[in-house]
This record gives structure tokens, sequence and C-alpha cells, in this order.
């Protein structure tokens, strides 16, 4: 069994498939951690993000994996757990450049589906259902306006104690829509056969009851 789950960012995707994957029994991989730690790598090791040649020689250099916890999932790159430091500024900021390059994204796509073969999945991202995984089950588009979006991260961030300006929040969400819509490797683009959802007007569960219905569905 293959899910795929795409969709803007902050547009729940992740949270939603965690649930998922949790009620179901699948894997989750969380593909744009992968490019974060991408980012992350090249940020420690001084490489401007968009620099392809020197991002192209580090990429055999990272090793990535994810371990489950109390505490969720987990994100290490060599080893090192960095599940917290991939979600701070520098990275977000950076990452859009990262993820543009050719090299990057066939290289990650590699790993993804090595991963993808031996387990049945839900992975969310940008490109599983136009590229990753052109064949699965399932393939849902989770979209919400970029408002809701920007609302949901700033009631996030309160509760963890983290002061935000929520028209901040609103811009740089714009930003990164722009960035992974009109970028020219694998933008982010609805597959033909996916299902659109607008998360808008639903809450969390009542995101994840629906797919849940046509995972399902799609079983019989
Ligand atoms: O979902 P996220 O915010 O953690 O993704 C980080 C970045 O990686 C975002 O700019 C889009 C990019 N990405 C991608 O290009 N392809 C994916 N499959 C997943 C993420």
């Amino acid at each position: 069994m293959q899910i795929a789950i795409d969709g803007p960012a902050s547009s729940g995707k992740s949270t939603i498939s965690k649930k998922i994957a949790n009620m179901r029994g699948l894997l989750y991989l969380d593909t744009g951690a992968m490019y974060r730690v991408v980012t992350l790598a090249a940020l420690q090791h001084k490489i401007d993000p968009s620099d392809e040649e020197s991002v192209k020689q580090l990429l055999s250099q990272i090793k990535i994996h994810f371990e489950t916890s109390d505490n969720g999932q987990l994100v290490f790159l060599n080893g090192e757990n960095v599940t917290d430091t991939i979600r701070g500024n520098q990275v977000t900021n950076n990452v859009s450049a990262i993820a543009a390059q050719k090299l990057v994204r066939e290289e990650m796509v590699k790993r993804q589906r090595d991963i993808a073969a031996n387990h049945s999945i839900i992975m969310d991202g940008r490109d599983i259902g136009t590229v990753v995984l052109p064949d699965a089950d399932l393939k849902v588009f989770l979209i919400a306006t970029a408002e809701e979006r920007a609302n949901r991260r700033f009631k996030e961030n309160q509760l963890r104690g983290i002061e935000t300006d929520y028209r901040q929040l609103l811009e740089e969400i714009k930003h990164r829509d722009y960035l992974d819509s009109t970028r020219k490797e694998s933008p982010l683009k609805k597959a033909d056969d996916a299902i659109e959802l607008d998360s808008t007007p639903l809450t969390i569960d009542q995101v994840v009851d629906t797919i849940v219905k046509w995972i399902d569905e799609s079983n019989n």
C-alpha cells in the first residue's frame, strides 16, 4: 500500500500523515525533512545553498535516517539528532534553493523509492504523486488558504511560547508557495489522478477521517 499526500507549506500534511500512519500501521516518510537535512548539511559546511556544484559534492556524504520515539519521529544527519534544528528559521529560509536543484531531487527521490520498496507507506511532500510514487494506491492533494495556514502556524507558535508576527508568517508562506510552484524541477502540482481536499473549514480529525475512508475504499 502506497499513499501520497502532497500540498503547499503548512497545509497540515505531516500532522495528518502521522495520524493516518498510526491508525493503519503504515510507515510515515516526511520527505520535506530530507530536503531540510541537506540544507542543514550545506549550512554546516558553509556552502552557499545555491552553489549547485558544491551541494552536489556534499550529497554523497549525507546519511539521513529516521527513528521513532515517544516524542514522535526523530531525524538524523550522519548520526546526529537534527529534529529541531531542521525546523529553525535558517533552514526554512534556505530550503527552497536546495529543493530546486535537479541533482538533489534525483538523489532524494531515489532514496525515497528505496524506502517505499520495502514498506507499506504514507509519504508527504510536493512531488510524491507526480514523481516519487506515480502508481500510489491513493493520492491526495491537500490545500488550505494561505491565511488559514498562517493562522494555524501562528496558533502553533503561540502554544509553544514562540512570538511571531502573523503578517510575516503569511508573507513567508506565500513566498514559499511561489518558489515551490514555479521552480523548474518537479514543481508543486496536483497529479492528474490525485483527489484535492480543501482543509480550510475542516478540523484535523475530519481531514484524517476523510482520507482514511478513501484508503479503505481503495483497498476494496
Ligand atoms: O514540507 P516542508 O516545509 O518540510 O518542505 C521543506 C521544503 O522542501 C519546501 O520548500 C518544499 C521542499 N520539498 C520538495 O521540494 N519536495 C518534497 N517532496 C518535499 C519538500
